[in-house]
């Protein structure tokens, strides 16, 4: 193993770490992927996110063994085309023999899955993890009645999710595990598609991402080619193609998911593939990821920062002040200087940052402008000092002044000139450091 390689994808990673930890993630398994080869490491990934402190929810369908069962048994499949406002999928009528079949297969995968789990993944790096798995009666559902004349008889949809009785779980350190089947106030039981209780628990939980796992490394576009990241407009756009094109098929439920979900509060969804070891560590842990991001708000987001934003600010700026780049900042001084930051947010992580002090009522300082390593060179610190340069507007400041000692020419080429100490204003002037002999730049706010 390169391990050089490694120790630098540990370090990458720890911010994620940190961006995730607390965070609600629900996770949609259909039957497709507990009968995969794949699982046995999926679940270890789901023991690992658990273990750095992300609370999980998982809800599995059943499709496949349900078929299974029902056929052993003589009985028919009975799919049938189900079309809301919102969303079109394949869907059982489910009479009460079939249902009776159907809380067989669920059970005994429910069984099966703690199984799994229970192990403390033996053989594996997660050997010796405690996991519990928490399940009950945590989904309330109605019938879906009649349709076009059709009666879809137990076959039901998601009424209400008991948010409450979840979160209590989920702050218990367990693990959530949710059936596609409800139950009514009257005692009834109803079979769910796992993609109305994986939407809904999402949206009911506010939760911070939606990861579904699909037969694809994610969503493809008419080459056959992965689509990294789409907005939920654009998804919209490929639904309706995808309708004209396939018909109902997995993707497009797994499109239809991501844009309810994310059209409601759920923040982000993923699609990643079952089939690829590892694919869920990769759409997390690494930049580009390995699946198709859907996301309702913009993606970076550039925004004044907030009390929120102090550990991001001082994960992206620590390498920079070991390295003497950046003046040292302490935690409390920067709580207290945070109305001074603007910064650009990624996927819950501070990229870029930058301050304007302002020194007198003419004079601002530009200072701590950073950029994370890998994500340098696209103008995004060109967007922080143009937000700097239109707040120090705002504030009727009409210079200012910059000390660097690594990046003059930056600075220079966005219309700074060298300067001197005795042009600093005189608060700063007393303060100026010697021996880091930063050189001073001016700018004149047109
Ligand atoms: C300076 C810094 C904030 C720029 O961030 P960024 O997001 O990459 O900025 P942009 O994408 O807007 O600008 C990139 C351009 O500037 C150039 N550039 C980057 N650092 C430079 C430097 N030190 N001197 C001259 N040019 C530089 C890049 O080559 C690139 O040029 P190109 O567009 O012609 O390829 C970033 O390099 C950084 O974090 N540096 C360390 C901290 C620092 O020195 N801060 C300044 C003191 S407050």
């Amino acid at each position: 193993m390169d391990l050089t390689q490694y120790v630098n994808w540990f370090r990458h990673s720890t911010p994620y770490i940190n961006a995730y930890r607390g965070k609600v993630f629900v996770i949609l398994l259909p039957g497709e992927a507990l009968k995969h080869d794949n699982f046995w490491n999926i679940a270890h990934d789901i023991t690992l996110l658990n273990s750095l402190g992300v609370k999980l929810v998982l809800v599995y369908g059943a499709r496949p063994q349900i078929n299974d069962a029902l056929e052993a048994k003589g009985l028919s499949t009975n799919m049938q085309e189900m079309i809301t406002a919102q969303s079109r999928n394949t869907v059982r009528i489910t009479d009460a023999a079939s249902l009776d079949v159907i809380k067989h297969v669920i059970g005994k995968l429910r069984i099966d899955i703690e199984a799994t789990f229970s192990m403390g993944l033996i053989n594996s790096p997660m050997h010796g993890a405690d996991i519990t798995l928490a399940s009950g009666n945590f989904v309330m559902a109605k019938p879906f009645g009649i349709q076009n004349g059709i009666d879809y008889g137990l076959m039901g949809e998601v009424r209400k999710v008991e948010t409450d009785a979840i979160r209590k779980q989920l702050d218990n350190g367990n693990i959530v595990l949710l059936p596609s089947l409800g139950y009514s106030p009257t005692g009834e039981v109803f079979n769910l598609t796992v993609e109305d209780v994986a939407s809904n628990t999402a949206i009911a939980l506010k939760a911070d991402k939606l990861l579904i796992y699909g037969n694809e490394a994610g969503i493809l576009d008419q080459d056959g080619e992965r689509i990294s990241k789409l907005s939920a407009e654009e998804a919209l756009a490929l639904i309706k193609q995808k309708i004209e094109q396939n018909g109902i098929d997995e993707e497009l439920r797994n499109l239809e998911v991501s844009v309810k979900a994310c059209s409601a509060t759920v923040k982000r969804s993923q699609v990643i593939s079952y089939e690829d070891d590892g694919a869920l560590l990769i759409e997390l842990f690494t930049r580009d990821g390995i699946g198709t991001l859907i996301t309702q708000e913009l993606y970076e987001q550039l925004r004044p920062a907030t009390i929120k934003d102090v550990g991001g600010i001082l994960e992206l700026i620590e390498p920079l002040e070991e390295e003497g780049v950046l003046v040292h900042r302490s935690r409390e001084l920067l709580e207290a200087e945070i109305e001074q930051f603007v910064v650009i947010e990624r996927e819950g992580m501070i990229i870029a940052c930058g301050a304007l002090y302002p020194q007198d009522s003419q004079s601002g300082e530009v200072a701590c402008m950073a950029t994370h390593p890998e994500y340098r060179n696209h103008n995004r610190g060109q967007m922080i000092l143009e937000q700097i340069e239109k707040n120090a507007r705002k504030l009727s400041l009409s210079r200012l002044f910059v000390l660097t000692t690594k990046s003059p020419h930056w600075f220079v080429e966005r219309g700074f000139v060298a300067s001197s100490v005795d042009e600093l204003p005189e608060k700063k002037k007393s303060l100026y450091n010697y021996q880091r002999n930063s050189k001073i730049f001016v700018k004149l706010l047109g």
